[in-house]
């Protein structure tokens, strides 16, 4: 089984899925999916944005308490049903396949916008060198670099500034991702991680000399009590930590499905979920350093410096640039690191799709990758470099990654929990081949506390969400693109998984074959074969 299982490299046989070549490397590309725009550009803001130091209670519970357990059960549904998220969900049971579209399609609207973060921060490293914004960096941000428009809506007014960097960006990324999991996504993980990395230790090292780099430490570790009782806050932490460790909206699930069978899930999600957070806490630490050079410079509170929102990284860190004593090199180290981090994640999240449509309809690799990232790089390409991109941008972040991912999160625990009574099955399965044993406290966790935690605190996002216009922005347009955009994923979801298993698919692939028989021979016999009776 090993042996016929190991991989072969880009040119295989298609009808073999590919897996990865090592544990390092899959290790390796994890901590790539997870450390991304969520660790460098997002944590900071939210962080900034729900109370500075409040936030982080908040967020470690949400790691410990939901985060990790999660990243486990996506690993053992990918591991043990061998496919991307609605394959592996068809396995699981006939009636779980939507939850992997969902997931899908999650991935798609994250896809279309991430890009093009990377693409401005990819300009603003080239403007960290030229300081394109002179003395003001808010108005050069949304004025002269996005230009724009005063209201939300949908606007064709192109921004060559924006266009060309993000088609360099899709460029690469199909370019990376044509080439397959050993010799596309392992190889980039390799180069661009340690990369990222080296960078990232010099910038906060540098930040952690500023003048005032104490004071905004301080406004980072200091808990303020009082914001615990406030749910949005617990909200925002749980979104956070599933969209920062990559977990329940697909991407841990296809990762795991390129496992070998004896691999040790638990201890490589260990160390995948602490190097992610330790480097998301490293970013805060960098940029709340610098925060604090802002607030001596300026007189003012670290927490009134600068205005928080997805325009932080691209407002507050020129501002530094040009502040401080090698102010270019940080913003280069600060801008390269977002687009490196940023590849990386954009590969796992488009991966997602690739898998899902090579699973379903049989194609190969290079077919796959084609015809899914094409047209999804052409709309990404449409939408995001107008003058209105950012505001589509700001309300697709809001509602389908942290209010669609929380939902789709709920909406899982509670089929595999109670719906399906799969956790004590797949808690087998992670403790066969793990170091790290799971016992009945994993189970408690994802089939109790967390779907009671995340239900209260989507009951709550929604009432929230309702009660106030996101952003200030038009109800039309948070209604087309929020809730609208939200809703319209289920819908999708749920067609797509109407699509037949045609002779070509992967349901009944000879390889899972191989694997069930290998895990019938360890004692896991699957008396629920839903793949058989398709
Ligand atoms: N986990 C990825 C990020 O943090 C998606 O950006």
């Amino acid at each position: 089984m090993t042996k016929s299982s190991a991989s072969r490299g880009g040119t295989a046989a298609p009808a073999r899925r590919e897996t990865f070549s090592s544990r390092r490397l899959f290790i390796l590309s994890a901590i790539g999916s997870a450390v991304g725009l969520g660790n460098i550009w997002r944590f900071p803001y939210v962080a900034y944005e729900n109370g500075g130091g409040a936030f982080l209670i908040p967020y470690l519970v949400a790691l410990l308490c939901a985060g990790i357990p999660l990243l486990f059960l996506d690993y053992s549904i990918g591991h043990r049903f061998r496919g991307s998220a609605p394959l592996a969900y068809r396995r699981l049971h006939r009636a779980a396949e939507p939850i992997g579209w969902w997931q899908v399609l999650i991935c798609f609207v994250i896809a279309v916008y991430y890009a093009a973060i990377i693409a401005w921060a990819a300009m603003y490293a080239w403007f960290s060198i030229t300081q394109a914004w002179g003395d003001d960096a808010e108005g050069f941000f949304f004025n002269n670099y996005l230009h724009t428009a005063d209201q939300a809506g949908l606007s064709f007014d192109f921004v060559s500034s924006v266009f060309f960097p993000m088609l360099a960006v899709w460029i690469v990324t199909i370019v990376i991702m044509v080439a397959g999991v050993n010799k596309g996504i392992s190889r980039a993980n390799a180069v661009i991680l340690p990369l990222l990395v080296v960078m990232f230790v010099i910038l906060v090292v540098q930040s952690l000399f500023l003048d005032g780099a104490m004071e905004g430490l301080n406004a980072f570790f200091t808990p303020n009590w009082d914001s615990l009782q406030n749910p949005g806050v617990w909200a925002a932490a749980f979104g956070h930590i599933f969209f920062s460790l990559s977990v329940a909206f697909g991407i841990m699930v296809t990762y795991s499905s390129y496992l070998k069978r004896k691999t040790d899930l638990t201890g490589s999600g260990m160390v995948v979920a602490f190097a992610n957070s330790g480097f998301e806490i490293l970013a805060g630490i960098g940029v709340f350093a610098a925060l604090g050079f802002m607030s001596v410079a300026s007189g003012q509170a670290v927490d009134e410096v600068a205005s928080g929102g997805i325009g932080l990284a691209f407002v507050a860190f020129p501002t530094i640039v040009s502040e401080a004593p090698f102010g270019a090199v940080l913003g280069v180290l600060f801008f390269g690191s977002l687009v490196f981090a940023g590849l990386t994640s954009l590969i796992s999240i488009l991966e997602v799709i690739v898998a899902a449509f090579q699973d379903k309809l049989g194609w190969s690799r290079k077919a796959a990758t084609l015809v899914v990232t094409i047209p999804i790089a052409l709309i990404s390409l449409i939408l995001f470099p107008t003058t209105t991109g950012i505001h589509l941008l700001d309300t697709s972040d809001a509602f389908v990654n942290q209010f669609g991912i929380l939902a789709c999160a709920l909406v899982t625990v509670i089929v595999v929990s109670a719906g399906l009574g799969s956790l004590p099955r797949l808690q087998k399965h992670l403790n066969r081949t793990s170091t790290v044993k799971m016992g009945a406290g994993w189970r408690i966790l994802v089939g109790g506390i967390v779907p009671v935690a995340l239900g209260y605190m989507l009951i709550n996002e929604i009432q929230t969400k309702s009660s106030e216009q996101y952003s200030g922005y038009p109800a039309w347009f948070n209604g087309v693109f929020g809730w609208g955009m939200a809703g319209a994923l289920i819908v999708g979801a749920v067609l797509l998984s109407l699509i037949p298993w045609g002779e070509k698919s992967k349901l009944k692939d000879a390889e899972y074959e191989e694997f069930n028989a290998a895990e019938e021979l360890d004692g896991d016999v699957d008396n629920n074969r839903e793949d058989v009776k398709a």
